[in-house]
């Protein structure tokens, strides 16, 4: 691989031990995908910043990165965490446990890093812009910044993200390629899908959508617009499904202006046509609707933004939830002090449901509850929970979710 004079000193010790091996992982990995050379990057995101994900291998690691005094060499940002660090009493977490995810998080302090504890850094201190090389991990987050934005990142696995951070570099292949961004799966929506496309039919597409093409490049064609948080519960849900790192929306993502130009000019090379039939199919999957009692309903995810927070409060105003369901809000700091200073926090708080800040169900230690049934309106969820949360899974809409929490229980109708 050709390396700068730069990256020559950083191999050969010449900027400190925690750069040296950081580089040597970056340019083993680049040397195994065919990488040529490496690219400096605008930021990184780590995901490894959870207990859950780094256990104490992870203390361990970061402990002596910072006794050898590393510090993040471009805007770095941390993923949720394991625990709630205001409220982790409130779910059940063991003290021990927290203390572990409070000793990483002094770690990341130390080297620098944003504690944004968010899978949606895009919308608090880490946004990139279109064409920004990045060393990002979060599947939810580098498809988001992939697609919506046109910045360019591969899913870099735990700690490679944290190499990237420590060197400001990542190997120059996959998706940082142009050619590599091409569309390779045209999914095609029948009209009488897009005559009448609700909220969360977009997980759902994602999620079909993921399972269809595994880590190819999807164009959907046929949606004439799609807001933010949907383009984002789409993103989540493909990138749970599959390994979707990237996907076009034509007319809607910036490197789909047409159909040619998200194929990058070559014939794609399968066809897919998605009617009504194979949405419901799909929602069947992720937990059709079946009658009877939820434990808890999970909201925000990925992390809810404002407008979510507005939707959630106008759907709980002058309600109550039901005793025996639990109703957590997933989303991040940011997004919560604006919320509470918007009222939004009070009315969702007053309904009887937990905001769940800077973490969320699949990253926290759960099985003291007891759950048997979850409710989600998110795609990715609805793939992780019944492993992570070991509950059986309910998919439905946001009202649907809000309305279950409050009854205490699904009904079909
Ligand atoms: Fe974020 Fe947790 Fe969902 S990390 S994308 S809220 S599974």
């Amino acid at each position: 691989m050709y390396l700068t004079d730069e990256e020559q000193r950083i191999l050969d010790g010449k900027c400190g031990d925690p750069q040296r091996v950081a580089l040597r992982v970056l340019v083993k990995l680049g040397e195994a995908c065919g990488a040529e050379r490496m690219v400096p990057i605008v930021s990184a995101h780590l995901v490894a910043s959870s207990y859950q994900i780094a256990g104490e291998a992870g203390i361990e690691i970061y402990s002596q990165l910072v006794a050898q005094g590393a510090r993040v060499a471009v805007q770095t940002t941390s993923d949720p965490g394991s625990i709630d660090f205001a409220r982790w009493r409130e779910f059940k977490t063991p003290a021990d446990y927290a203390a572990r995810q409070v000793k990483i998080a002094e770690l990341l302090d130390r080297m620098g890093v944003i504690p944004t504890w968010t899978c949606t850094p895009y919308a608090t201190f880490n946004l990139p812009r279109f064409g920004d090389h990045l060393g990002w991990s979060e599947s939810s987050a580098v498809v988001f910044v992939n697609s919506v934005i046109g910045a360019r990142t591969n899913r870099l696995a735990a700690y490679v993200d944290l190499c990237a951070a420590l060197t400001g570099r990542v190997p120059y292949f996959g998706l940082h390629v142009t050619e590599n961004r091409r569309g390779q799966v045209v999914f095609e929506l029948t009209p009488d899908l897009t005559a009448d496309f609700a909220d969360h039919y977009f997980p759902a597409l994602g999620y079909l959508v993921g399972q269809t093409v595994g880590d190819k490049v999807p164009v959907i064609v046929g949606l004439r617009q799609a807001t933010f948080d949907q383009l984002k519960a789409f993103g989540a849900a493909s990138a749970a499904s599959g390994s979707v790192a990237l996907y076009h929306m034509v007319g809607i993502t910036p490197e789909a202006r047409t159909l040619e130009e998200a194929c990058g000019r070559q014939a794609p090379a399968e066809r897919v046509v998605v009617g009504r039939r194979e949405i419901g199919a799909v929602m069947e999957q992720m937990g059709g609707v079946v009658d009877g009692p939820v434990d808890v309903v999970g909201i925000g995810c990925p992390h809810a933004s404002i407008d979510q927070m507005r939707r959630y409060a106008s759907l709980l105003e002058g309600k109550r939830i039901h005793s025996g369901t639990e109703l957590w809000v997933c989303t991040n700091v940011v997004v919560e002090e604006m919320a509470r200073k918007m009222g939004y926090v009070g009315i969702i708080e007053r309904a009887g449901a937990k905001l769940m800040v800077g973490t969320c169900h699949n990253d926290c230690p759960l099985g003291a509850w007891g759950f048997r049934r979850l409710m989600t309106d998110s795609g990715k969820f609805a793939y992780y929970t019944p492993t992570t949360v070991g509950t059986q899974c309910v998919f439905g809409s946001t009202e649907a979710c809000i309305q279950a929490a409050i009854a205490g229980k699904v009904e079909r109708s």
